[in-house]
Protein backbone atom coordinates (compact mmCIF):
# COMPACT_ATOMS: atom_id res chain seq x y z
CA UNK A 1 0.00 0.00 0.00
CA UNK A 2 1.81 3.20 -0.98
CA UNK A 3 0.66 6.78 0.84
CA UNK A 4 -1.39 7.65 -2.00
CA UNK A 5 -3.59 4.93 -0.92
CA UNK A 6 -2.87 5.96 2.69
CA UNK A 7 -4.76 9.60 1.74
CA UNK A 8 -8.32 10.58 2.65
CA UNK A 9 -9.79 10.46 -0.79
CA UNK A 10 -10.90 14.14 -1.00
CA UNK A 11 -7.45 14.84 -0.79
CA UNK A 12 -6.56 13.82 -4.09
CA UNK A 13 -8.89 15.58 -6.23
CA UNK A 14 -8.10 18.50 -3.61
CA UNK A 15 -6.91 21.63 -6.27
CA UNK A 16 -4.42 23.07 -4.88
CA UNK A 17 -4.10 27.01 -5.23
CA UNK A 18 -1.76 28.75 -7.59
CA UNK A 19 0.39 31.41 -6.80
CA UNK A 20 2.18 33.81 -8.94
CA UNK A 21 6.06 33.26 -9.39
CA UNK A 22 8.39 35.37 -7.13
CA UNK A 23 9.71 38.33 -8.59
CA UNK A 24 13.48 36.92 -8.81
CA UNK A 25 12.56 33.96 -10.64
CA UNK A 26 10.64 35.97 -13.22
CA UNK A 27 13.48 38.47 -13.14
CA UNK A 28 15.85 35.74 -13.74
CA UNK A 29 13.87 33.87 -16.66
CA UNK A 30 13.30 36.81 -18.58
CA UNK A 31 16.55 38.80 -18.29
CA UNK A 32 15.67 41.06 -15.76
CA UNK A 33 17.83 43.23 -12.77
CA UNK A 34 14.74 42.82 -9.59
CA UNK A 35 14.37 46.27 -9.43
CA UNK A 36 13.07 46.26 -13.25
CA UNK A 37 10.08 44.30 -12.74
CA UNK A 38 6.56 45.41 -12.29
CA UNK A 39 4.26 43.45 -9.71
CA UNK A 40 0.91 43.99 -10.67
CA UNK A 41 -0.35 40.41 -9.30
CA UNK A 42 -1.17 40.09 -6.20
CA UNK A 43 -3.09 43.07 -5.01
CA UNK A 44 -0.83 44.23 -3.03
CA UNK A 45 -0.19 47.71 -1.15
CA UNK A 46 2.79 49.52 -3.76
CA UNK A 47 3.82 52.17 -1.13
CA UNK A 48 3.96 49.27 1.70
CA UNK A 49 3.39 49.42 5.32
CA UNK A 50 3.19 52.25 7.31
CA UNK A 51 6.63 53.77 8.57
CA UNK A 52 4.71 53.13 12.44
CA UNK A 53 4.26 49.23 11.20
CA UNK A 54 7.31 48.82 10.21
CA UNK A 55 9.23 49.98 12.60
CA UNK A 56 6.78 48.20 15.57
CA UNK A 57 7.56 45.24 13.63
CA UNK A 58 11.32 45.42 13.98
CA UNK A 59 11.11 46.17 17.66
CA UNK A 60 9.39 42.62 17.73
CA UNK A 61 12.12 41.01 15.72
CA UNK A 62 14.25 41.69 19.04
CA UNK A 63 12.05 39.38 20.89
CA UNK A 64 11.83 36.43 18.24
CA UNK A 65 13.16 33.85 20.86
CA UNK A 66 9.85 33.98 22.48
CA UNK A 67 6.79 32.91 21.83
CA UNK A 68 4.40 35.09 20.52
CA UNK A 69 1.01 36.06 22.80
CA UNK A 70 -1.05 33.33 22.06
CA UNK A 71 -4.56 35.02 22.45
CA UNK A 72 -3.27 37.90 20.72
CA UNK A 73 -4.69 40.54 23.63
CA UNK A 74 -2.79 43.72 22.43
CA UNK A 75 -3.93 43.73 18.77
CA UNK A 76 -7.57 42.27 19.60
CA UNK A 77 -8.33 45.06 22.40
CA UNK A 78 -7.42 47.85 19.67
CA UNK A 79 -9.58 46.46 17.42
CA UNK A 80 -12.30 46.02 20.10
CA UNK A 81 -11.99 49.90 20.89
CA UNK A 82 -11.50 50.73 16.93
CA UNK A 83 -14.84 48.97 16.22
CA UNK A 84 -16.70 49.47 19.51
CA UNK A 85 -17.37 45.44 20.13
CA UNK A 86 -16.33 43.33 22.73
CA UNK A 87 -12.74 42.01 22.65
CA UNK A 88 -14.32 38.77 22.48
CA UNK A 89 -16.11 39.09 19.09
CA UNK A 90 -12.14 39.12 17.26
CA UNK A 91 -10.21 36.00 16.23
CA UNK A 92 -6.77 36.76 14.58
CA UNK A 93 -5.41 34.26 12.04
CA UNK A 94 -2.72 33.56 9.75
CA UNK A 95 -4.23 35.73 6.66
CA UNK A 96 -7.70 36.07 6.71
CA UNK A 97 -7.83 33.00 4.68
CA UNK A 98 -7.06 31.28 7.57
CA UNK A 99 -9.75 32.47 9.04
CA UNK A 100 -11.81 30.80 6.06
CA UNK A 101 -10.20 27.37 7.03
CA UNK A 102 -11.18 27.85 10.45
CA UNK A 103 -14.85 28.26 9.19
CA UNK A 104 -14.39 25.56 7.37
CA UNK A 105 -13.13 23.06 10.74
CA UNK A 106 -16.33 24.66 12.46
CA UNK A 107 -19.28 24.63 9.72
CA UNK A 108 -18.54 22.47 6.84
CA UNK A 109 -19.88 18.93 7.25
CA UNK A 110 -20.13 16.42 4.45
CA UNK A 111 -22.92 17.90 1.56
CA UNK A 112 -23.43 20.94 3.54
CA UNK A 113 -24.24 23.13 0.65
CA UNK A 114 -21.77 26.36 0.64
CA UNK A 115 -22.90 29.46 -1.45
CA UNK A 116 -20.58 31.58 -3.42
CA UNK A 117 -20.48 33.99 -6.76
CA UNK A 118 -18.95 32.14 -10.03
CA UNK A 119 -16.56 34.71 -10.03
CA UNK A 120 -15.54 35.12 -6.37
CA UNK A 121 -12.43 34.73 -4.97
CA UNK A 122 -11.38 31.11 -5.19
CA UNK A 123 -10.26 30.01 -1.56
CA UNK A 124 -13.70 29.87 -1.22
CA UNK A 125 -14.09 26.25 -3.22
CA UNK A 126 -11.10 24.72 -2.26
CA UNK A 127 -12.29 25.15 1.81
CA UNK A 128 -15.37 23.53 0.83
CA UNK A 129 -13.57 20.83 -1.26
CA UNK A 130 -11.26 20.61 1.47
CA UNK A 131 -14.02 19.92 4.03
CA UNK A 132 -16.15 17.62 2.08
CA UNK A 133 -18.81 20.38 1.06
CA UNK A 134 -20.90 20.56 -2.16
CA UNK A 135 -20.04 24.19 -3.81
CA UNK A 136 -22.97 25.77 -5.06
CA UNK A 137 -21.61 28.41 -7.72
CA UNK A 138 -24.43 30.94 -8.21
CA UNK A 139 -24.38 33.42 -11.37
CA UNK A 140 -22.96 36.76 -11.39
CA UNK A 141 -24.67 39.06 -14.19
CA UNK A 142 -22.17 41.73 -15.37
CA UNK A 143 -19.87 40.45 -13.19
CA UNK A 144 -21.61 41.41 -10.22
CA UNK A 145 -23.10 39.24 -7.01
CA UNK A 146 -26.57 39.67 -7.38
CA UNK A 147 -28.01 39.14 -4.07
CA UNK A 148 -31.76 38.28 -4.90
CA UNK A 149 -30.33 35.46 -7.13
CA UNK A 150 -27.80 34.26 -3.79
CA UNK A 151 -31.24 33.90 -2.16
CA UNK A 152 -32.57 32.26 -4.55
CA UNK A 153 -30.21 29.96 -4.02
CA UNK A 154 -30.38 28.91 -0.92
CA UNK A 155 -31.84 25.70 0.15
CA UNK A 156 -32.11 23.86 3.44
CA UNK A 157 -29.11 22.19 2.86
CA UNK A 158 -27.44 25.39 2.96
CA UNK A 159 -24.76 26.37 5.28
CA UNK A 160 -22.53 29.35 4.35
CA UNK A 161 -22.65 32.30 2.19
CA UNK A 162 -19.40 33.93 1.49
CA UNK A 163 -19.89 37.56 -0.07
CA UNK A 164 -16.88 39.35 -0.38
CA UNK A 165 -17.54 43.19 -1.40
CA UNK A 166 -15.55 44.18 -2.88
CA UNK A 167 -14.90 40.76 -4.80
CA UNK A 168 -11.54 39.71 -5.80
CA UNK A 169 -11.04 39.47 -9.23
CA UNK A 170 -13.86 41.11 -10.30
CA UNK A 171 -13.25 44.58 -8.27
CA UNK A 172 -17.64 44.72 -8.16
CA UNK A 173 -19.30 45.94 -5.22
CA UNK A 174 -22.31 45.33 -3.42
CA UNK A 175 -24.08 48.62 -1.73
CA UNK A 176 -24.68 48.89 2.10
CA UNK A 177 -28.36 49.37 1.18
CA UNK A 178 -27.88 45.55 -0.88
CA UNK A 179 -26.40 44.07 1.90
CA UNK A 180 -28.64 44.79 4.95
CA UNK A 181 -31.43 44.01 2.46
CA UNK A 182 -30.07 40.72 2.18
CA UNK A 183 -28.79 40.39 5.41
CA UNK A 184 -32.80 40.83 6.72
CA UNK A 185 -33.83 37.92 4.37
CA UNK A 186 -31.13 35.54 5.30
CA UNK A 187 -32.91 32.49 6.84
CA UNK A 188 -31.92 31.59 10.30
CA UNK A 189 -29.94 28.52 9.53
CA UNK A 190 -27.67 30.14 7.38
CA UNK A 191 -24.17 31.72 8.28
CA UNK A 192 -23.19 34.47 6.19
CA UNK A 193 -19.03 35.15 6.00
CA UNK A 194 -18.74 38.77 4.65
CA UNK A 195 -15.34 39.60 3.21
CA UNK A 196 -13.97 42.68 3.70
CA UNK A 197 -10.34 42.21 2.21
CA UNK A 198 -10.32 45.72 0.50
CA UNK A 199 -13.41 47.25 2.28
CA UNK A 200 -10.85 49.77 3.27
CA UNK A 201 -10.94 50.80 -0.27
CA UNK A 202 -14.42 51.92 0.14
CA UNK A 203 -15.26 55.51 1.25
CA UNK A 204 -18.40 54.11 3.66
CA UNK A 205 -18.06 50.47 3.62
CA UNK A 206 -20.93 48.63 5.06
CA UNK A 207 -21.60 48.23 8.53
CA UNK A 208 -23.45 44.67 9.70
CA UNK A 209 -21.77 45.64 13.22
CA UNK A 210 -25.73 46.26 14.30
CA UNK A 211 -27.17 42.59 13.21
CA UNK A 212 -24.12 40.66 15.07
CA UNK A 213 -25.28 41.30 18.45
CA UNK A 214 -29.47 40.27 17.00
CA UNK A 215 -29.05 36.64 16.29
CA UNK A 216 -27.71 36.65 12.74
CA UNK A 217 -25.00 34.39 11.89
CA UNK A 218 -22.66 37.00 10.17
CA UNK A 219 -18.77 36.16 10.24
CA UNK A 220 -16.91 39.50 8.72
CA UNK A 221 -13.04 38.90 7.62
CA UNK A 222 -10.70 41.64 7.37
CA UNK A 223 -7.05 41.42 6.74
CA UNK A 224 -3.61 43.57 7.02
CA UNK A 225 -2.27 42.45 3.54
CA UNK A 226 -3.87 45.30 1.70
CA UNK A 227 -4.44 48.62 2.42
CA UNK A 228 -2.09 47.73 5.33
CA UNK A 229 0.61 46.52 3.11
CA UNK A 230 1.69 43.51 5.45
CA UNK A 231 0.96 40.97 2.96
CA UNK A 232 4.08 38.96 3.96
CA UNK A 233 3.39 38.71 7.80
CA UNK A 234 -0.14 37.03 7.23
CA UNK A 235 -2.70 38.38 9.67
CA UNK A 236 -5.89 39.03 9.23
CA UNK A 237 -9.13 39.02 11.49
CA UNK A 238 -12.47 38.12 11.24
CA UNK A 239 -15.49 39.85 13.44
CA UNK A 240 -19.09 38.41 14.61
CA UNK A 241 -20.83 37.69 17.89
CA UNK A 242 -19.15 36.23 20.93
CA UNK A 243 -20.05 32.58 19.71
CA UNK A 244 -19.26 33.16 16.20
CA UNK A 245 -15.43 33.82 17.86
CA UNK A 246 -15.55 31.12 20.64
CA UNK A 247 -16.54 28.13 18.07
CA UNK A 248 -14.10 29.48 15.57
CA UNK A 249 -11.49 29.90 18.51
CA UNK A 250 -11.65 25.91 18.89
CA UNK A 251 -10.49 25.12 15.41
CA UNK A 252 -7.47 27.62 15.61
CA UNK A 253 -3.71 26.55 16.48
CA UNK A 254 -2.40 28.12 19.83
CA UNK A 255 0.10 30.45 18.26
CA UNK A 256 -1.44 30.88 14.86
CA UNK A 257 -0.09 34.44 14.29
CA UNK A 258 3.51 35.76 14.55
CA UNK A 259 5.01 38.40 16.83
CA UNK A 260 6.19 40.38 14.50
CA UNK A 261 2.74 40.06 12.67
CA UNK A 262 1.06 41.50 15.77
CA UNK A 263 3.02 44.27 16.51
CA UNK A 264 2.86 45.26 12.63
CA UNK A 265 -0.55 45.16 12.64
CA UNK A 266 -0.96 47.53 16.31
CA UNK A 267 1.44 49.78 14.20
CA UNK A 268 -0.26 49.43 11.37
CA UNK A 269 -4.40 50.86 13.07
CA UNK A 270 -2.16 53.58 14.99
CA UNK A 271 -1.59 55.00 11.74
CA UNK A 272 -5.12 55.95 9.49
CA UNK A 273 -3.33 58.62 8.05
CA UNK A 274 -1.07 56.26 6.29
CA UNK A 275 -4.99 54.04 5.80
CA UNK A 276 -6.56 57.45 3.90
CA UNK A 277 -3.18 58.30 1.84
CA UNK A 278 -2.96 55.30 0.10
CA UNK A 279 -6.80 54.68 -0.14
CA UNK A 280 -6.84 58.48 -1.77
CA UNK A 281 -3.42 57.01 -3.95
CA UNK A 282 -5.29 53.70 -5.04
CA UNK A 283 -8.36 56.30 -6.46
CA UNK A 284 -5.66 58.56 -8.06
CA UNK A 285 -4.13 55.13 -9.69
CA UNK A 286 -7.16 53.66 -10.79
CA UNK A 287 -7.98 56.58 -12.37
CA UNK A 288 -4.68 56.81 -14.29
CA UNK A 289 -5.17 53.35 -15.43
CA UNK A 290 -8.88 53.28 -16.36
CA UNK A 291 -7.96 56.74 -18.43
CA UNK A 292 -4.79 55.07 -19.90
CA UNK A 293 -7.31 51.72 -21.14
CA UNK A 294 -9.80 53.90 -22.55
CA UNK A 295 -7.16 55.41 -24.74
CA UNK A 296 -6.04 52.06 -25.83
CA UNK A 297 -9.43 50.95 -26.64
CA UNK A 298 -9.22 48.17 -23.69
CA UNK A 299 -12.44 47.39 -21.63
CA UNK A 300 -12.67 46.86 -18.50
CA UNK A 301 -15.13 46.37 -15.04
CA UNK A 302 -15.48 49.44 -12.90
CA UNK A 303 -13.12 48.84 -9.73
CA UNK A 304 -14.20 49.36 -6.27
CA UNK A 305 -10.81 48.10 -5.15
CA UNK A 306 -6.63 48.50 -5.42
CA UNK A 307 -6.97 45.97 -8.56
CA UNK A 308 -9.31 45.92 -12.15
CA UNK A 309 -9.90 43.32 -14.81
CA UNK A 310 -9.08 43.90 -18.20
CA UNK A 311 -10.42 42.48 -21.34
CA UNK A 312 -7.41 42.05 -23.42
CA UNK A 313 -8.83 39.25 -25.74
CA UNK A 314 -6.96 36.81 -24.83
CA UNK A 315 -5.93 37.14 -21.13
CA UNK A 316 -3.17 33.87 -21.26
CA UNK A 317 -1.38 35.68 -24.01
CA UNK A 318 -1.42 38.61 -22.47
CA UNK A 319 -0.42 37.84 -19.48
CA UNK A 320 3.15 36.03 -20.76
CA UNK A 321 3.69 38.75 -23.45
CA UNK A 322 3.35 41.40 -20.40
CA UNK A 323 5.89 38.97 -18.14
CA UNK A 324 8.46 39.32 -21.63
CA UNK A 325 8.37 42.44 -20.85
CA UNK A 326 8.93 42.90 -16.77
CA UNK A 327 4.92 43.18 -16.20
CA UNK A 328 3.23 40.88 -13.44
CA UNK A 329 -0.62 40.50 -14.12
CA UNK A 330 -2.60 37.49 -13.02
CA UNK A 331 -4.06 35.81 -15.94
CA UNK A 332 -7.52 34.60 -15.15
CA UNK A 333 -9.03 30.72 -15.02
CA UNK A 334 -10.79 29.77 -18.13
CA UNK A 335 -14.74 31.34 -17.32
CA UNK A 336 -12.85 34.69 -17.04
CA UNK A 337 -10.39 33.79 -19.91
CA UNK A 338 -10.73 37.48 -22.15
CA UNK A 339 -9.37 39.12 -18.98
CA UNK A 340 -5.87 39.95 -17.05
CA UNK A 341 -6.10 40.90 -13.82
CA UNK A 342 -3.74 44.55 -12.74
CA UNK A 343 -2.84 45.59 -9.74
CA UNK A 344 -3.01 49.54 -8.77
CA UNK A 345 1.11 49.99 -8.50
CA UNK A 346 2.60 53.53 -7.97
CA UNK A 347 1.92 56.32 -10.91
CA UNK A 348 5.21 55.24 -12.38
CA UNK A 349 4.39 51.58 -12.42
CA UNK A 350 0.60 51.92 -14.19
CA UNK A 351 2.28 54.34 -16.77
CA UNK A 352 4.86 51.09 -17.57
CA UNK A 353 1.92 48.97 -17.39
CA UNK A 354 -0.20 50.83 -19.80
CA UNK A 355 2.60 51.11 -22.25
CA UNK A 356 3.28 47.37 -22.20
CA UNK A 357 0.13 46.79 -22.62
CA UNK A 358 0.21 49.67 -25.92
CA UNK A 359 3.22 47.44 -27.05
CA UNK A 360 1.60 43.79 -26.65
CA UNK A 361 -2.21 44.65 -28.25
CA UNK A 362 -1.36 43.64 -31.59
CA UNK A 363 0.41 40.45 -30.78
CA UNK A 364 -2.75 39.51 -29.01
CA UNK A 365 -5.07 41.10 -32.01
CA UNK A 366 -3.01 38.30 -34.55
CA UNK A 367 -4.12 35.35 -32.61
C1 LIG B 1 -11.40 38.61 -1.24
C2 LIG B 1 -10.20 38.12 -0.49
N1 LIG B 1 -10.38 37.58 0.71
C3 LIG B 1 -9.36 37.12 1.44
C4 LIG B 1 -8.06 37.20 0.96
C5 LIG B 1 -6.97 36.63 1.79
O1 LIG B 1 -6.10 37.56 2.26
P1 LIG B 1 -5.04 37.25 3.38
O2 LIG B 1 -5.05 35.78 3.66
O3 LIG B 1 -3.76 37.73 2.85
O4 LIG B 1 -5.51 38.00 4.59
C6 LIG B 1 -7.81 37.76 -0.29
C7 LIG B 1 -6.45 37.81 -0.83
O5 LIG B 1 -6.18 38.10 -1.94
C8 LIG B 1 -8.91 38.23 -1.03
O6 LIG B 1 -8.74 38.76 -2.26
Amino acid sequence: MNLTQLANPRILDQPVYTPGKPIEKVAEQFGFAHHEIVKLASNENPWGASPNAFEAGKRALEKVHLYPDGSGTFLIEKLASKFSLSTEQFILGNGSNEIIELLGHVFIKPEDEIIFGEHAFSVYKLVTLLMGGLPVPVSMPNLRHNLDLVLEAISEKTKIIFLPSPNNPTGTANSANEITTFIDQMPDHVILCLDEAYAEYLEEPPDVRPFLNFGKKILCLRTFSKIHGLAGLRIGYGYGSEEMISLLQKSRQPFNVNAVAQASAIGALEDENWVLQCRRRNENGLKQVEEGLRNLGLEFVPSHANFILVDVGNGHKAFQELQLKGIITRPMPSELGHYIRISIGTELENEKALSALREILPKIADL
